[in-house]
């Protein structure tokens, strides 16, 4: 089941002789349980692809669905109550509340949204990714890697179709990032989510079932690496 689609989308920034065609016509799928690396240089227009797929900007031309929903031509309103319910995001830095424990991290949400905190599956998905005995610390007690994994946890509490991680290892000594893609793809797959990682590191491709390039904007699947 096609989680993710993108049908012909571009992005473009300015017009005239000051143009920049950040994204050039894209076509891309990412099925469940499918982990999905991007990999190019800096400026080749990664995190536009990734913004426009998790709704946070609209593209120029084209359409994205997430989990069959018509995503990039709906109502600003509409659009952020489907990223609440259907996207996970996993930034650089973890982008964690300083003056939150571990646990509240998880039901911020929960608050903003008003719904009630289940303490079972928190508790649970703690314990997956290895950080339930740190559930009441802050996050200036934690480690980078522990800081992803709270993160991590952070984006799957809601049960969204699709995880969107923007070089969630770029602050991450290589054996924590190792750990931190490990699991990513083991949740990706247990959970039947569909992953899209950007990365500049190519060690960490290893863990992904298809690697595409990111070059001048224009996004191509890597065969056989
Ligand atoms: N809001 C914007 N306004 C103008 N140009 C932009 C904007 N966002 C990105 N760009 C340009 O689009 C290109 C791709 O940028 P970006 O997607 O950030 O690349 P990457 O994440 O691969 O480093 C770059 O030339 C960048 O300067
Ligand atoms: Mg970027």
């Amino acid at each position: 089941m096609k989680l993710i689609e993108l049908i012909d989308v571009s992005r473009s920034f300015g017009e005239g002789e000051l143009r920049i065609d950040a994204l050039k016509s894209t076509n891309l799928a990412v099925e469940a349980g499918e982990f999905v690396a991007i990999i190019g240089p800096s400026g080749s227009g990664k995190s536009t692809f990734l913004t426009i797929t998790g709704g946070l900007q609209t593209p120029s031309e084209g359409r994205v669905l997430i989990n069959g929903n018509p995503f990039s031509d709906v109502s600003e309103k509409k659009r952020a109550k489907l990223r609440f319910e259907e996207i996970g995001f996993i930034l650089q830095a973890s982008n964690l509340v300083p003056f939150l424990t571990v646990q509240d991290q998880l039901h911020l949400a929960n608050k903003v949204e008003r719904s009630k905190v289940d303490k079972q599956k928190r508790d649970d998905l703690l314990k997956e990714l290895g950080i339930f005995e740190l559930k009441n610390k802050f996050p200036s007690d934690l480690s980078g890697g522990q800081r992803q994994r709270v993160a991590i946890a952070r984006a799957l509490y809601h049960d969204p179709a699709v995880i969107l991680a923007d070089e969630p290892t770029a602050s991450l000594d290589t054996q924590k990032a190792f750990e931190v893609v490990e699991i990513l793809a083991r949740e990706t797959k247990m959970k039947k989510k569909a992953t899209i990682m950007v990365t500049h590191d190519e060690r960490l491709i290893d863990y992904c079932d298809k690697v595409y390039v990111m070059k001048d904007g224009i996004l191509t699947e890597r065969v056989g690496s």
